[in-house]
């Protein structure tokens, strides 16, 4: 009853408001109105200063024609680098574009397996370019040695960590490298080997999806196994033997190229690929079974030169800074891959074992030896592909390259470079 009467009350109070506060519709505007703006601009010679603003504009733009496109292009770049670093790009033909006076952006960088041989050849590009980076590295056939030279500077980190576990670190690029190569190292311990190319590989690909990051596998030629096609191409599958001493490795490296072309597809992480053939150079690891290697100490030690089978079989051998410039310019290109990334000229183990005669010791003997399961016959990369799409070939003949590792070698074998200088005896 009491809220009836409040109610009516208040109903009554509405409908005796002032006259003031009653509504009254906005009045109109007069018809001239918009002739205001144009009145004020003319008043106190306002338009005089706005068309002199604007021919001095355009005087200077006719004599800096790129500062506009300079400014677009950097702002840009800029936007790319910090908001989405994933869209597609061909960085090292944008870094050409740079304008004079701007700098590239440096990156954050993780190589994992960082202190192997590819591994610390690319750090140290890297560091050259400006970059940060992080090495991600368990030791397993790396040394501590081979990245020595960067230990104080603050762009630099190394971190003793198996890749078989998980990581995160903010980084905008990563380059996959964790994983034995050599055959002495990749068996000695298979199922290892195998984690680390599948769980050590996911784990990578997860980072790369986590912190959106650009991540580039390295692949392997082995992937073609026994190849039945010669050159090997791209296209080419393979033929490998699933159950053999290899197949740690062969087929290790075929599943991180599977997982990591399902993160792509999947998941939409930005991926590269790159098959790298046989490479070789200084800060290998001394007796890990390639061949190059394992000649180079053997006839600098004044060892018989180890041939397995008939010395037939055929290679191709790319110095390790071709290798790392094609690495960084799939890197920053706008193509996944896979890229056969090697050198075509091709050698029987019995030519590589002349040059490296030619190069140490002319009366280097050769023994032979039982060939090892699965060892492939011919391996020759084509690599029409990097060719064309990354505008990539090596640049590097044996002939050069070797004398560079040899020098490494006897340096690290003997010491220092007095002891056993190059053709010393020949
Ligand atoms: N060198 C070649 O001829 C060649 C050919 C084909 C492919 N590749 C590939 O290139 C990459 C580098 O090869 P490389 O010749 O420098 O070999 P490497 O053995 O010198 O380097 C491999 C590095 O990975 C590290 N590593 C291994 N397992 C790891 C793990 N579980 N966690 C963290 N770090 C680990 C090692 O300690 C080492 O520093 C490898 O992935 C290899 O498969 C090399």
């Amino acid at each position: 009853m009491m809220n009836q009467k409040s109610l009516n009350h208040r109903r009554h109070d509405e409908g005796s408001l002032p006259q003031s506060m009653e509504y009254s519709p906005k009045p109109t505007k007069p018809w001239n109105n918009w002739l205001r703006p144009v009145d004020y601009l003319l008043r106190e010679q306002r338009i005089v200063f706005v068309l002199v603003g604007m021919v001095l504009a355009s005087v200077f733009f006719l004599w800096q024609p790129d500062f506009l496109s300079a400014n677009h292009r950097a702002s840009a770049h800029l936007h790319h680098q910090v908001v989405i670093d994933r869209a597609p790009i061909l960085r090292s033909a944008q870094i050409a574009k740079i304008p004079l006076g701007l700098k590239r952006i440096p990156k954050r960088v993780v190589v994992t397996g960082g202190a192997g041989f590819v591994g610390s050849h690319l750090v140290d590009r890297l560091m050259e370019r400006g970059d940060s980076v992080i090495v991600v590295d368990n030791f397993f056939t790396g040394r501590k040695e081979n990245v020595m030279h960067h230990f104080g500077n603050p762009r630099f980190e190394l971190l003793r960590h198996d890749v078989v576990e998980p990581i995160l670190l903010e980084v905008d690029q990563i380059y996959h490298l964790a994983c034995p190569a050599s055959p002495v190292h990749y068996k000695f311990n298979p199922v290892k080997t195998i984690k680390t190319n599948v769980v050590g590989t996911l784990n990578m690909l997860g980072l790369a999806k986590r912190v959106g990051a650009r991540f580039l596998l390295t692949s392997t030629s082995e992937v073609y196994g026994d190849p039945l096609e010669h050159p090997q191409k791209e296209e080419y599958w393979g033929n490998v033997n699933p159950i053999g001493v290899r197949s740690c490795y062969d087929e290790g490296k075929r599943t991180a190229e599977t997982l990591t072309m399902d993160y792509h597809r999947g998941a939409s992480v930005e991926v590269r690929i790159a098959r790298i053939f046989n490479t070789y150079g200084p800060r290998m690891c001394i007796d890990d079974g390639r061949v190059v290697s394992n000649f180079v100490a053997q006839a600098l030690r004044k060892e018989p030169m180890t041939v397995y089978g008939d010395g037939k079989q055929t290679r191709s051998f790319q110095y390790v800074s071709d290798l790392v410039e094609g690495l960084m310019r799939l890197m920053e290109s706008e193509h996944v891959g896979p890229f056969n990334l090697g050198n075509p000229g091709e050698f029987t183990m019995l030519e590589l074992a002349e040059v490296v005669k030619d190069t140490i010791d002319p009366k280097a003997r050769i023994e032979f030896h039982k060939n090892t399961e699965d060892d492939p016959h011919m391996r020759k990369p084509d690599i029409s592909k990097a060719k064309a799409l990354l505008g990539w070939e090596p640049k590097v003949p044996l002939r050069d390259g070797l004398p560079l590792m040899v020098e490494d070698f006897q340096q690290r074998i003997f010491g220092d470079h007095s002891s056993a200088s190059l053709g010393e005896d020949n």
